[in-house]
């Protein structure tokens, strides 16, 4: 890519030595690229030229919150999915007005804090919600903007945990349900139709599932509109386009997928809303970590002990997830087969499994590539593990933008209780 280059056999972010923020933080670290992030929106807006659409950043793929304010400052709103992410987006400086707000079980609390904010728009995933809404709605003397999150039932082809389009998942109404919960909410005094929305899964390659989706719920707005009079003024495809884990395979522009889309768009009269997250963050990202020791056991198989752990970045150990890594510093050019392990005591603690990789030897840093989306995001403080900073580059200048957590943060609020421990 050209955001994580080699310069004479070494790794740097845009023009920023990776040994030189790491010699700052120590490891394991997370660095990003605000040029990548820059880049991205500026190539989903071009795949949209054509079509009236905003972008709303789906905050949960990386939401420190000078992510989310590099994406707003772009134009982007926020995709929010809690009342916690509300309260990031809004200490990054977002109003609500450019916050929508997803998730298939919001508490009262969270439709409070989104009505407080006066949000743009919540998405509503079943009938009891949309009356729950109305009824804080009611109490408060406002009028929600709400939008129907259909479940398409469309195959997204992708990992089984990120699937969320299917008939069988959790997300969304059906649509045989969804005219009917339109009629009814139309007599709900405090809720005001505003659009439809959808999210298939996520890390989607290609067209054809955003295809069957999005013709579906056109479909849906022309028969609200013809038979309801509801007129809907956005049309939501939510996030899901897909990513090259794989150096070697190239990027996937975004118009791969949207040109597909824009004839569809065409046939109603709605502004497109998209949440992307992984396209926008992904490779935008690495995780940067030392080895700390090597060894090979009696099988002659080869193990890499390194400081990042599933706790840092848990895709591989849950989602048997690819990410490449490469050491940070090229000077060795005989490979071997090994796994990549952290120090969590779990087998399941592994960044790589049986990977050819240069021959390591200990101090060694090693970049944990495309770690941008669902790394940091992720993570736990399992093991007594200190979550690791997050660092921004621009150019030849890194900024610190989350240190590594303190040993007092580990414990947070937690207090020996005297009387708990008192001898009867
Ligand atoms: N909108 C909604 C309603 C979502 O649930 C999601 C992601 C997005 C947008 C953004 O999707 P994206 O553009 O990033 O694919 N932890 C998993 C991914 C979980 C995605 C959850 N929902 C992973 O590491 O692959």
């Amino acid at each position: 890519s050209n955001y994580f280059t080699y310069q004479s056999n070494e790794l740097y972010c845009e023009s920023t030595q990776i040994k030189k923020i790491i010699e700052e933080t120590k490891t394991p670290v997370y660095i990003y690229s605000k040029k990548f992030f820059t880049d991205r929106v500026e190539e989903l807006n071009e795949a949209f030229s054509e079509i009236k659409h905003k972008i709303f950043f789906s905050a949960k793929s990386n939401y420190n919150i000078n992510t989310i304010k590099i994406f707003h400052n772009l134009g982007c709103g926020i995709d929010v999915n809690s009342e916690g992410e509300i309260f990031r987006a809004t200490k990054a400086g977002v109003e609500g007005k450019d916050m929508i707000f997803s998730g298939v079980g919001k508490t009262k609390e969270d439709i409070e804090a989104a009505l407080k904010i006066g949000i743009h728009m919540i998405k509503v995933e079943s009938f009891q919600e949309l009356e729950l809404i109305n009824e804080i709605a009611s109490q408060k003397n406002l009028v929600a903007n709400i939008a129907i999150r259909v479940n398409p039932d469309v195959d997204p082809q992708t990992h089984p945990y990120i699937s969320t389009g299917l008939a069988k998942n959790k997300f969304g109404i059906s649509s045989s349900q969804v005219l009917e919960i339109f009629q009814k909410g139309k007599e709900m005094k405090n809720i005001n139709f505003v659009g439809i929305d959808m999210h298939l899964g996520s890390q989607i390659k290609n067209s054809g599932p955003f295809v069957d989706g999005v013709e579906k719920l056109v479909e849906l707005v022309n028969k609200l509109k013809n038979q309801f009079g509801i007129s809907l003024s956005h049309l939501d495809i939510g996030g899901g386009i897909g990513v090259s884990y794989e150096p070697s395979e190239p990027h996937l522009n975004a118009k791969t997928i949207i040109s597909d889309l824009v004839p569809i768009f065409k046939k109603v009269d709605c502004e497109i809303y998209i949440e992307p997250g992984r396209f926008l963050t992904a490779n935008g990202g690495i995780l940067a970590t030392q080895v700390l020791f090597t060894k090979k056991n009696d099988m002659q198989k080869n193990f890499v002990i390194v400081d990042a752990a599933m706790t840092d970045l848990i895709r591989p150990s849950l989602y048997k997830s690819y990410h490449h890594i490469q050491p940070v510093d090229l000077y060795e050019s005989e490979t071997y087969v090994a796994d990549i392990v952290g120090p969590v005591c779990e087998s399941g603690d592994f960044l790589a499994l049986q990977r050819e990789i240069s021959k390591c030897k200990s101090g060694d840093y090693l970049a944990v590539f495309s770690s941008g989306a669902y790394g940091m995001v992720m993570s736990s403080n399992y093991n007594g593990r200190r979550r690791p900073p997050e660092v921004f580059v621009d150019g030849n200048q890194f900024f610190i933008g989350r240190s590594r957590e303190s040993f007092d943060y580990l414990i947070f609020d937690e207090k020996i209780q005297e009387k708990l421990h008192q001898k009867k």
